[in-house]
């Protein structure tokens, strides 16, 4: 076993939407931590020997005599357990206290009291706050409350709505919050976590410094003397992939990087720039920029245009891949919450490896063994492995920026002229939002090229050109997105320089739709 996962922490998750945060937050304070589905088999906890076991908050109602349970052996197992939320319910309701629809249903901040200033998970968690270290601001979601305490527990911590707002049992390390630490409304949230994550007695060691020599040393294991291929795209994932493996086996690795005509402004440039030129590393360029357009010229449908744009994807790696001898790995940019979230509910311990979008459905018979070295981790995680590494800040901080790339940003038939055009308004748009320092403040950002063309006047000139509109969202997780409010001043520079410097470009649209019922891409 790797040296940084000697100590670790497992979550069992009951399905609340914040479970990978608690496993984020206990890995920020420097633990490894795995997630697991609540049902998981009992040998594979076991096996696991973990230092401490979080039960997640989840959608059930505990009072339902058919909600989720924790196998009971985990309270058997002799280490410390935290129950968070509906973790918390269930671990009560098991262990012989009992749980009712609460009163008054609380949700969002609460504050929450100290009843006893010695406790092990709370006592003084507030000491530089100046409340007599009694009350902590946190954040409640529930319907549902513990009333009755199991055996040898005691009340920490309690609210106005909520006489049971946390409690422990200080002979066996178990725990219970009815609020959320994971998330940063729970002011002291980390710090409690911490507080757990010592009572378990873990050493901190998963640091970046540490997980990149692990996986250089396992990628070293792995790979022997053996040749690994990439698919390279220049997303954050598979850039940090390469320099990893770059670093383990040099030139063992060989990257395939597909140019398909649909990238952003000097994207294909920046890439070869940054891996061939400056790390060294054997990146073959397939220009297949004419393939892509011819396979697109009469399809204007977007399913049908991704599906040929994932189909020539394929073929021009396949027709690289088959030009190379001896190729025995082939890598992948897999990473965690892939995995989590293709290792659903009673599916114990199968982790079904969704492919990267890229590589996806390569032929069988290419006969190449998966190497998948950030499949452990979350993308911040991958992010800081990049900046250790060297890589460009902006390769890592760029926003996401789909497969099928401007080929789903060309609304219907996609060409190459319109292409040229979108590259050069969506790099005005890039350029403003790092000046105006609005870059971060977006989660995404780009436009989108509107086949239709629309009146305008220039000096005593009249203009018959195309449509553009700008898009720009705030979202956490990409599932649901609110139109970001840019400040007037600046969509009207935007709006002014798209049209002054791009003269194919007459009007300029800024989208206001959310997600839903909108999507974030156009297509
Ligand atoms: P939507 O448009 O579905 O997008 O709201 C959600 C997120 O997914 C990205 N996206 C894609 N990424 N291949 C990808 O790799 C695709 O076909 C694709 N479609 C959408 C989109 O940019 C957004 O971040």
């Amino acid at each position: 076993m790797s040296e940084t996962k000697k100590h670790k922490i497992l979550i069992l998750d009951f399905g609340s939407q914040y479970t990978q945060l608690i496993a984020r937050r206990v890995r920020e304070i420097g633990v490894y931590s795995e997630l697991v589905p609540f049902d998981i088999d009992f040998d594979y906890i076991k096996d696991l020997n973990p230092q401490g076991i979080i039960l997640s908050g989840g959608p059930d109602t505990v009072t339902n005599i058919s909600s989720a349970r924790v196998d009971e052996k985990v309270f058997e197992l002799n280490i410390p357990v935290l129950g968070i939320c509906y973790g918390m319910q269930t671990m009560s309701v098991q262990l012989g206290g009992d749980a009712k629809s609460a009163n008054k249903h609380e949700y969002g901040f609460a504050e929450v009291t100290i009843e006893n200033p010695s406790s092990k998970l709370l006592g003084n968690i507030n000491s530089e706050c100046d409340n007599n270290n009694k009350s902590l601001d946190v954040w409640m979601s529930h319907g549902v409350e513990v009333y009755k305490l199991p055996y040898d527990f005691e009340v920490i911590a309690s609210s106005e709505n909520c006489a049971i707002a946390a409690i422990e049992n200080t002979k066996k390390n178990f725990f219970g919050l009815q609020f959320h630490p994971e998330v940063t409304h729970t002011i002291k949230g980390k710090e409690i976590l911490e507080r757990f994550i010592d009572i378990c007695g873990c050493q901190k060691d998963w640091s970046v410094k540490n997980i990149v020599r692990n996986i250089i040393s396992d990628l070293k294991n792995k790979l022997g003397n053996k040749k690994v291929l990439l698919g390279l795209s220049g997303g954050v994932d598979s850039s940090v992939v390469a320099a990893l493996i770059h670093k383990a086996v040099g030139d063992q690795l060989t990257c395939i990087f597909v140019d398909n005509g649909l990238l952003r402004l000097n994207e294909g440039d920046e890439l070869m720039k940054t891996f061939a030129k400056n790390m060294g590393v054997k990146v073959i360029r397939a220009n297949a920029q004419k393939k892509f357009y011819s396979a697109l010229s009469a399809e204007a449908d977007p399913e049908a245009k991704r599906k040929i744009i994932g189909r020539c994807f394929i073929e021009v790696f396949e027709d690289e891949a088959k030009k190379l001898k001896d190729i025995d790995f082939l890598a992948q940019g897999t990473i965690y919450p892939d995995v989590i979230e293709s290792a659903g509910s009673k599916n114990g311990k199968a982790k079904v490896i969704k492919s990267h979008h890229n590589v996806g459905g390569l032929p069988d018979d290419l006969n190449f063994k998966l190497v998948e070295p950030l499949s452990d981790l979350f993308k911040d995680e991958v992010r800081n492995i990049g900046i250790e590494l060297g890589l460009p800040n902006e390769m890592l901080h760029r926003h996401p920026f789909p497969g099928p790339g401007l080929g789903v940003r060309i609304l219907g038939l996609v060409k190459q002229e319109y292409a040229d055009i979108l590259r050069l308004v969506d790099n005005i748009f890039m350029e403003e939002l790092h000046k105006a320092d609005l870059y971060n403040k977006v989660n995404q950002a780009f436009a989108v090229f509107l086949p239709v063309k629309s009146v305008g006047v220039t000096g005593d000139e009249r203009r018959y050109d195309y449509v553009i509109s700008l898009r720009a969202v705030e979202t956490i997780d990409f599932m649901t997105a609110r139109w970001a409010r840019l400040p007037y001043g600046f969509l009207d520079k935007v709006s002014n320089r798209i049209i002054n410097e791009i003269s194919r470009v007459s009007r300029v649209v800024y989208d206001i739709s959310g997600k839903p019922p909108a999507t974030i891409e156009w297509e």
